[in-house]
């Protein structure tokens, strides 16, 4: 059996893990709003008509910040239609997505949600059909206090107190040509940057910290390192917006795909390959810090990540409300891969200050939803929650020996890991893919951690590659596994069964 060692030192760590890092996405689409976390008549509706098994769900992944409300969705959306009384609002085409928007759901049924569910809320603004006095007028609705017009009508609406928005995603892949009034490098650059200047001067900022806090702006970075403007586009906006803005947003969606030479490896390659994107990213805000003579360091809001199935066919007529899209079931294959990518932001959560997982219910989501009925966790609802629960404190770096494997990418670790380490609690975390089709032996070298008490080890496995949850059918889900020796307290055998993956928890 081949043996991979991974070493790991207490006193060499990476970062500090935000919780920002197991954000996730709430995007006007399909179903995810209607139907996911908005259902008046579900039995489980609270008063709000907020489904309360969701939310309940969504406690159980511990998210702490979600995206609102895209996505595509938001350049072409006018945050005015989604306010004042319901039977006012008007009924609109969504371009996005070809659907039929009623807006019965809107920004301070959002703010309202966000608070019973425990989350923060991260808006965006429309840079597609929107205008700078839009998103600025946005910010006055949702955190000036009172006293003016705008925000007297957030106060008439049944806020009385501002919402205090601190993150904003000023626009959303305003790279690609499918985006509602899609711009070059140069048009958004500008534009960002007088967004982000008026947005600012909106919440009261000026040299000094503005009353509320000061706002946490995101321009929109490359959708993908696909993209033929890729790493072009992301220079461009940084070198106009650098002093102004706080991240830059990156977006990735892996597919498996029988097209390709290896399709196996190039999808468990995925993990590595956003690893380099992010690399790339990180050494163009480097490059456009120094240009621009800044001492602020720009980090890494990686927005949306997930698995997706693009290549699949619509399925559902056009312009219907909440139609069933991009519900892709997740296989275990998905989960396998999916874990990779979670270790990737967990190794660079140096520079990946947020991170958002899209998305949270029904559109490629790990939460799925029947209306009027219940609801069932994907395979990928799994390491998200153990890792978002307990993945915190510092990441530690790790030094590894494992043998790689040819991707479309280029070389991949067959075993793939994270480790953190909590030094308020003591907790110390292990995530290990196996991406090979053969047992491995790992030897943990836990160094300088004191001595290591294991208190959980769970796996995910099965002889099933496509193996997927459902309704009432919940079997892709870890196990749980005998706790290892700990040798001389700090060295740990383990053998991880072909394709699956490991969570490991220890008490230093
Ligand atoms: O998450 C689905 C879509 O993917 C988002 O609306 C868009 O930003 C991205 O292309």
């Amino acid at each position: 059996m081949k043996k991979t060692t991974i070493f790991a030192d207490k006193n060499l760590t990476i970062g500090k893990v935000r919780p920002t890092l197991y954000g996730s996405f709430i995007e006007h689409i399909g179903r995810a709003v209607y139907e996911g976390i908005y259902e008046p008549d579900h039995p489980t509706a609270d008063g709000d008509g907020f489904r309360g098994d969701v939310i309940g769900l969504i406690k159980e992944l511990n998210v702490p910040i979600v995206r609102y409300p895209g996505g595509n969705f938001v350049s072409g959306y006018d945050w005015r239609d989604g306010i004042g009384p319901k039977d006012k609002r008007p009924v609109r085409l969504d371009l996005a997505w070809h659907s039929t928007e009623t807006n019965e759901f809107g920004t301070d049924e959002f703010m309202k949600w966000c608070k019973k569910a425990g989350i923060t809320p991260m808006m965006a603004v429309n840079m597609g059909t929107g205008s700078v006095k839009d998103a600025a007028e946005l910010v006055e609705y949702c955190n000036h206090a009172g006293g003016t017009s705008i925000s007297d009508l957030r106060r008439a609406n049944g806020a009385e107190e501002p919402y205090n928005v601190k993150y904003w995603c000023i626009g959303n892949e305003m790279d690609g040509p499918w985006q509602t009034g899609h711009l070059t490098a140069d048009e958004y650059g500008k534009k960002a940057l007088e967004a982000a200047k008026v947005m600012r001067w909106t919440n009261g900022e000026t040299e000094k910290d503005a009353p509320n806090g000061r706002l946490k702006l995101i321009v929109t970075g490359s959708s993908t390192h696909a993209m033929m403007t890729f790493p072009e586009w992301d220079r461009v906006v940084l070198e106009h917006t650098y002093p102004r803005i706080d991240y830059l947003s990156m977006h990735r969606y892996y597919e498996y795909s029988e097209e390709t030479d290896n399709p196996l490896e190039d999808f468990l390659g995925a993990a590595d390959d956003m690893n380099e994107y992010i690399n790339t990213l990180r050494a163009t805000i480097e490059y456009v810090r120094a240009k621009v003579r800044s001492k602020k360091q720009v980090h890494i809001s990686f927005d949306e990540w997930n698995i997706w199935r693009q290549s699949a066919e619509r399925t559902e007529p056009l312009w219907k409300r909440a139609p069933h899209l991009m519900e892709d079931v997740y296989t275990f294959r998905d989960m396998l891969v999916f874990a990779g990518l979670m270790n990737t932001l967990i190794n660079n959560c140096d520079i990946v200050h947020v991170a958002c997982l899209a998305q949270l219910v029904n559109v490629i989501a790990p939460i799925m939803t029947e209306k009027g009925g219940g609801t069932f966790r994907q395979t990928t609802f799994y390491p998200f929650k153990y890792l978002s629960n307990t993945a915190r404190g510092v990441t530690v770096r790790t030094f590894t020996d494992s043998d790689r494997f040819q991707t479309m990418y280029g070389g991949a670790r067959s075993i793939n890991e994270a480790v953190n380490f909590d030094p308020e609690t003591g907790s110390l975390v292990v995530s290990l893919c196996n991406y090979s089709q053969e047992k491995r032996e790992v030897a943990l070298e836990l160094r300088s951690f004191g001595e290591l008490k294991a208190e959980e080890y769970l796996e995910m496995t099965s002889g099933d590659l496509d193996a997927v949850n459902g309704f009432g059918a919940e079997q892709v889900k870890p196990i749980e596994r005998e706790l290892p020796a700990v040798k001389d307290g700090s060295h740990v055998s383990l053998v991880l069964p072909p394709m699956s993956w490991s969570y490991l928890r220890f008490r230093a």
